[in-house]
């Protein structure tokens, strides 16, 4: 399978960023194709609908490679109880075309102990774009922040994380194989 992964901050050492990027790596590890596309890295133009952007390049990856994703994950940071800034553009750039029928993972990093606005933001765009939200989602929040800031391993809560985050993949690959994977 394909999956898209939008990470949806625009801060360089963003732990939202860092969850999505062991997120990848464990996609991966299970023998499925990945992209993460960050907005950091690749930031896309204020979204007009008087503007098609066809000369955006970063903008013109992130569409195909939706297109072409059989599933999702969507990471944000947790925003005054909400999504970034940054990734509410990038999903205004994209429509059914890309989500319809397809599992989508959202993910959240937050001060607070769990993110829950910013996943409940992201479940109801989801839905409004007709996309199938994975029965689980994954936040990391307050101190748990630590193990993406530091080298994984030396944070005390880690193992607890990291089993959550291998029990939540789980659940979203699980589903977009029996979705798409046929
Ligand atoms: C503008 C702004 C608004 C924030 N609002 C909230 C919030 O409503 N609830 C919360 O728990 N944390 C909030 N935070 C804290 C961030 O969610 C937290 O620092 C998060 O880990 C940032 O993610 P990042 O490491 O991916 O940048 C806010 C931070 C900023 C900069």
């Amino acid at each position: 399978m394909k999956v898209v992964i939008i990470a949806g901050s625009n801060r360089k050492d963003a732990t939202s960023t860092r969850l999505a990027e062991h997120v990848e790596d464990l996609i991966r590890q299970r023998g499925h194709k990945v992209l993460l596309f960050s907005l950091y890295r690749s930031p896309l133009p204020f979204y007009s609908p008087v503007n098609s952007f066809q000369d955006h390049e970063g903008l013109s990856e992130l569409k195909l490679a939706m297109l072409e994703a059989d599933a999702v994950v969507l990471a944000s940071p947790e925003y005054h109880g909400s999504i970034s800034g940054v990734l509410k553009n990038a999903l205004d750039h994209l429509g059914q075309d890309h989500f319809s029928g397809k599992p989508v993972l959202s993910i959240s990093s937050s001060g607070g102990t769990v993110g829950i606005s910013s996943l409940q933001q992201l479940q109801s765009i989801v839905r409004n774009l007709h996309g199938i939200n994975s029965p689980e989602w994954l936040s990391i929040g307050g101190a748990q922040r630590k193990w993406f800031e530091m080298e994984q391993g030396n944070y005390e809560g880690g193992q607890d994380i990291d089993d959550r985050i291998h029990r939540v993949l789980g659940a979203f690959l699980q589903l977009a194989q029996q979705v798409r994977g046929g």
